[in-house]
């Protein structure tokens, strides 16, 4: 990973997955480069599910596997679970009250994850999500509120989520000289795609993403899917 000249770091429902054909040109296009596109998947599911995702789609094995939003790090091969992150983001993490708070908001209904180290839940209306924050603030929970896709609600440790977890791995691994892609098509992945890196918002983005300010490092493709992928590498890395 620390020698990685290429890397592509991209979200998968929604972005890199959701046309097979256009994710298998994507995927041809890599290997007939002369370089090595090295992959950091990162992405909402927690790791099981991921996983499944992966199988289904015949994705090749990521570098680095971000799972949960940005609160699970899997790295190499073997995906071997980062400790050092996890136990980082536990410091400060008080599931137990945070649900005790949801369960009495109308409208929040958890999203019952086989997991304990994010909050999620679903609400269809930014009036719940609002109720929601302001209660955490009052109790002063530490934590980062998300809401993608009008849909899902994603209670984080603090100092995780998309963003900070791709930094991480980016510091740790010395990785900040190599040519990054980062590739996004909803709410959760807003703060990965305004690092400051070269970032493609997918032609078929949720509308929280396509209402972002412009940037000049924030391409919006035309293409959907893994085809935007493609088109922004275009526009950025051919040489
Ligand atoms: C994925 C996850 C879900 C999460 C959502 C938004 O759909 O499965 O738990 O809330 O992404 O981050
Ligand atoms: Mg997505």
């Amino acid at each position: 990973m620390n020698r990685a000249t290429h890397l592509l770091a991209t979200d998968l429902d929604g972005t890199l997955v959701g046309d097979r054909n256009s994710l298998k040109k994507l995927l041809d296009f890599y290997n007939a480069q002369t370089y090595t596109v090295s992959l950091i998947y990162i992405t909402g599911r927690h790791y099981q599910s991921a996983l499944s995702l992966m199988t289904e789609q015949n994705l090749p094995v990521p570098h680095v596997l971000i799972t949960d939003v940005g609160t699970g790090i899997y790295i190499g091969d073997s995906l071997k679970p980062d400790l050092e992150w996890s136990a980082f983001l536990e410091k400060s993490w008080m599931p137990q009250q945070i649900d005790a708070i949801a369960r009495v908001i109308p409208g929040l209904v958890s999203q019952n994850l086989p997991i304990t180290t994010r909050c999620s839940y679903f609400a269809s209306d930014l009036a719940i999500v609002e109720a929601f924050r302001s209660q955490l603030n009052k109790a002063g929970i530490p934590h980062k509120l998300i809401y993608s896709g009008g849909r899902d609600v994603d209670i984080l440790p603090s100092g995780s989520g998309k963003g900070q977890a791709l930094q991480y791995i980016l510091d740790k691994y010395k990785l900040n000289t190599a040519k990054l892609l980062v590739a996004g098509d909803s709410g959760n992945d807003v703060e990965m795609l305004t690092l400051g890196f070269p970032s493609v918002i997918v032609g078929n983005a949720q509308p929280e993403l396509l209402k972002q300010t412009e940037h000049p490092s924030i391409y919006r493709a035309k293409q959907e899917f893994a085809g935007g992928i493609h088109e922004a590498w275009r526009y950025f890395y051919t040489d």
